[in-house]
């Protein structure tokens, strides 16, 4: 039975107009998946207006931008920015006199985080106040951009937000071991979980990644209703990630990156997509390729499935566009290397017994194990090895085509969405570019 619903068809654009509103729930970075949204809203005329995560002062304190980050911030996005600093999560908040949970975290070491108990009734005191910092705050945002937003035009609202590292040294040289550590370094997933301090990260991903999604569309009732009432339009789109169908052997197979720790946050943003649509509210999570970005980067080999876009581009159509694509990632190779040996490689690796029995839908988010990340981490490595220079990857040249594509389909798609839960697989995002023929250089 397939569970998914997938976008197979190229949408169109039936709604959103010149002078419309483009709200960006997060604030924007170079690189990410959000770029291509922000994009669309523009050449659509939209009128962009975005939120900061805040700055922190010296001595842990949020504070909002100065004019000249403001400044910065408002030329990167092309809009307004309401400068209320909107940091989710609790990682560093605590009754006043308290330990945060980051000091908390900090005081654990390497030989004795597995077996650490923590304090749960007073970490849900400073999940509390976090969770409250970050309401209010948002209130304080919403209401500067209901005097924002006119009356009578259609509202797209973004949420782009996913995170919740804790920045401390151990946690760091814990998910090195997670995500890159193989042999006598490699740290298996489920212990991690299993530990309190497992539990607390996944709490804090949870607040970030997910809750903040709730907060958005409860927090913008008002403004929504208000524009309903003129006979427009409002909708909502969130970034997740459950894995992605790819072309295995000349047929699109789901796969996913192991383990994405942040996969249970992303459950409960579809759950909460899925609560408001009942409540007639259209809000979308779309699941997203994986690709190469800030905050992916710490996940070694995430970036592999994507090599299988170039075969799928072929399966979709081929033509002039694609060829000079392939062309382009021909250029970033050694001499001594082709593109077809790479691509055979990653074939031979996507059909592979190891990655094989990594292909539990309903087990995801699945756990990592030593044999995968053995393959995976070892792959990425001699793939990056047969590049020219390892700051120009054919990674990165589709990972950007693929925010581009993926700026498209759901800008587009998000005037008639098909569910609250939507994946985005290569098959749809290889018609997209195609179709667009984005430029592509070296
Ligand atoms: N990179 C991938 O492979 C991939 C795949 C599928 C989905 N996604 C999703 O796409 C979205 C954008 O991610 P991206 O990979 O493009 O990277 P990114 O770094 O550009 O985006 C992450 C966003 O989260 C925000 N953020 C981080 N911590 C926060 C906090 N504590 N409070 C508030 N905001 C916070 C950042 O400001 C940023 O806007 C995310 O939801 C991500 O999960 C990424």
């Amino acid at each position: 039975m397939n569970l998914r619903t997938s976008l197979r068809e190229l949408p169109e654009n039936k709604l959103f107009q010149k002078g419309d509103v483009f709200v960006l729930f997060g604030e924007l970075f170079d690189r990410g998946y959000a770029n291509g949204l922000v994009e669309q809203a523009r050449a659509a005329g939209l009128e962009i207006i975005g939120f900061t995560v805040g700055r922190r002062t010296e001595s842990g304190e949020l504070r909002p931008l100065t004019d000249e980050e403001l400044a910065t911030a408002e030329a990167r996005l092309g809009g307004r920015i309401i400068n209320v600093p909107l940091m989710a999560g609790f990682d560093q908040d605590a009754p006043a006199g308290g330990l945060k949970p980051q000091e908390i975290i900090g005081q654990l070491t390497l030989e004795n985080w597995k077996d650490a108990k923590f304090d749960w009734d007073y970490l849900a005191e400073c999940r509390k106040i976090g969770v409250d910092r970050f309401r209010s705050s948002a209130k304080e945002a919403f209401a500067k951009l209901a005097d924002m937003v006119p009356e009578d035009k259609n509202i797209y609202f973004a949420h782009i937000m996913a995170g919740g590292v804790p920045k401390t040294k151990v946690f760091l040289a814990l998910a090195n071991r997670i995500y890159k550590g193989t042999g006598p370094r490699f740290l298996s997933s489920n212990d991690f979980i299993a530990s309190d301090l497992g539990k607390l990260v996944l709490q804090n991903f949870e607040e970030v990644t997910a809750n903040t999604f709730d907060c958005l569309i409860e927090g913008t009732a008002a403004i929504r209703e208000r524009a309903e009432k003129n006979g427009k339009q409002v909708r909502y789109s969130a970034y997740g990630y459950h894995g992605t169908e790819i072309l295995i052997n000349d047929v699109y197979e789901w796969q996913t990156y192991s383990n994405y720790t942040q996969g249970y946050a992303k459950i409960k943003l579809e759950q909460i997509a899925e609560e408001n649509w009942e409540k007639g509210i259209k809000a979308t999570v779309y699941n997203c390729p994986e690709i190469r970005t800030n905050s992916s980067d710490i996940f070694v080999g995430v970036e592999l499935p994507l090599f299988s876009l170039l075969l799928a581009m072929k399966k979709e159509g081929g033509g002039e566009w694609v060829d000079k694509a392939w062309n382009v990632c021909r250029g970033l190779l050694r001499e001594d290397v082709s593109l077809e040996m790479l691509l055979e490689k990653t074939q031979t690796l996507n059909a592979s017994e190891v990655f094989l029995k990594n292909r539990d839908f309903a087990a995801w988010p699945t756990p990592n194990a030593p044999d995968l990340a053995e393959t995976v981490i070892g792959v990425s490595r001699e793939i990056t090895q047969l590049h020219q220079s390892n700051h120009a990857l054919i990674t990165d040249n589709l990972s950007a085509l693929v925010v581009n594509a993926a700026g498209m389909l759901i800008f587009k798609d998000m005037s008639e969405p098909e569910g609250p839960v939507v994946w985005l697989n290569h098959d749809i995002v290889a018609k997209q570019l195609i179709e667009s023929a984005p430029k592509v250089s070296l």
